[in-house]
């Protein structure tokens, strides 16, 4: 049996993008998802969980399940139609969600920015790869303060920079040249990063009670052999993934490998020395996605890299399946509980700061039987990465609270409805939005326990 400490954050996640819905209601504006090329077959996310017209449903089943935060985010489209001019309708919508929460006892803990802005910003300036992104970023964050700021005291800035610069139609880094792609990337990165720091800082002056995060996209990268040249391909694909990208928005600069690797290509990004006294504000704590490890050889020539997303295409590493994990439907580089332990342990060792799991699931194509759906196949995943979880408490880390990914079953961010990772089935397909009925998976069940007891059994 492993008890948890009592003020631990039971929680549950998901993004607007893809569980709200609602397109086109409610004055809400074009948003880069709206605009994403969706493979025939594949949901979009016009409607996807139909969240904004659930959104009271779903808060009584948190409650249900007992949950002490809810982790979403706002979309910006809905706040800021064309990234700029504030929408009342888009701010009381919000306003009736966090106030349904609250009025629960789930304590909000909204992301400003996951994956989505106004797809007006990428038509005007080229969304982030611009510096005017900073500006818009943090004009849209003070009216999120100066709205929400008395109810809300703990908030999240930005959602996996790794995924949120990778090279794809989402965020307009669709540079043919992989030179100029890269370049983007890092610029794109370093103006979040900017707009992050400058906005923590007004966080700080504007919700003085309040703590703000960062959340990663957490890797944990082992060698597929102890040759020198796999372990050096497994410290760059740590550093390329994960420590650049946490190094610069905690510490407020690279490491100097790092550094020397974006100078030798020219992607360093352009830094003006006036954002110098922004860069040195740090987050209050961080928060930490976790789905798999990563395996890594050093790369050959010939290596082939078609079948790869763009963020595991490097020169520094390629990719290979972990023999020693075994690989599930959507899970292809299998499951890795320890991965989570050794993560964890890495960033705290870095940064010294408090950690919360944001994201943490299994994806299944979930089959309902006789209206249930029994997937014990979730139910393992989460006991054995709950369990390591309660090894890091255990050893005192400060790990603050638990948020598996996801409440609801969503759209996945670039696979459909069919990848399902929610505690709560969502009935609909890829193609037949039906009426979106909200049916309580058996790892509801299970997870309603844990919570109850405050406590993993076993
Ligand atoms: C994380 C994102 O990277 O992984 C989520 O923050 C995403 O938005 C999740 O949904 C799972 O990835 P996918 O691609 O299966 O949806």
């Amino acid at each position: 049996m492993k008890q948890f400490p009592k003020n631990f954050l039971w929680g549950a996640s998901t993004s607007a993008f893809q569980v709200e819905g609602g397109y086109g209601e409610g004055g809400r504006g074009l948003a880069n998802s709206d605009m994403r090329f969706i493979p025939e077959g594949q949901a979009d996310f016009k409607i996807a969980s139909d969240h904004f017209h659930h959104f009271k449903e779903d808060v009584a089943l948190m409650k249900e399940l007992g949950l002490k935060v809810y982790r979403f985010s706002f979309l910006w489209s809905r706040i800021m139609s064309d990234g700029h001019k504030v929408n009342e309708e888009g701010l009381h919508f919000y306003d009736q969600l966090i106030d349904e929460l609250i009025n629960q006892g789930i304590e909000p803990l909204p992301t400003l920015y996951h994956f989505e802005m106004p797809y007006h910003l990428i038509e005007e300036f080229g969304g982030w790869r611009d510096r005017r992104c900073v500006d818009a970023y943090v004009a849209y964050a003070k009216v999120c303060f100066e709205r929400f700021g008395k109810k809300v005291k703990n908030w999240i800035t930005i959602n996996e920079q790794m995924c949120a610069t990778t090279p794809d139609d989402m965020n307009g880094n669709l540079e043919k040249d992989d030179d100029k792609r890269h370049q983007v990337l890092y610029q794109m990165s370093y103006h979040m990063t900017l707009a992050e720091k400058i906005t923590i800082g007004l966080f700080h002056k504007m919700i003085a009670d309040g703590h703000i995060g960062h959340v990663v996209a957490m890797q944990s990268v082992y060698p597929a052999t102890s040759d020198p040249l796999d372990v050096q391909a497994a410290m760059n694909a740590q550093d390329e993934l994960m420590w650049s990208f946490l190094d610069l928005s905690i510490q407020g600069s690279y490491s100097h490998h790092f550094t020397s690797y974006l100078k030798k290509h020219g992607w360093y990004p352009e830094m003006l020395e006036e954002d110098q006294k922004y860069l040195r504000e740090h987050p209050d704590f961080i928060g930490v996605n976790y789905y798999a490890s990563l395996t890594v050889r050093a790369k050959r020539k010939d290596d082939d890299t078609s079948h790869m997303p763009p963020f595991f295409v490097s020169d520094q590493f390629y990719v290979v399946r972990n023999t020693k994990l075994k690989p599930t439907e959507w899970m292809h580089f299998g499951i890795d509980p320890e991965g989570l332990y050794m993560g964890m342990r890495a960033i705290y060792d870095r940064y010294h700061l408090p950690m919360i799991i944001t994201e943490n699931g299994m994806a299944y194509s979930d089959i309902l039987e006789d209206g249930h759906i029994h997937d014990v196949y979730r139910i393992d995943y989460l006991e054995k990465h709950l369990a390591q979880v309660a090894r890091l408490v255990d050893e005192g880390y400060p790990v603050l609270g638990y948020c598996p990914w996801s409440f609801v079953d969503l759209v996945s961010s670039h696979e459909g409805f069919g990848k399902r990772y929610g505690l709560v089935y969502v009935n609909r397909t890829n193609t037949d939005p039906k009426d979106c009925k909200r049916i309580k998976k058996d790892s509801f069940y299970w997870y309603q326990k844990v919570i109850k007891n405050n406590m993993l059994e076993g």
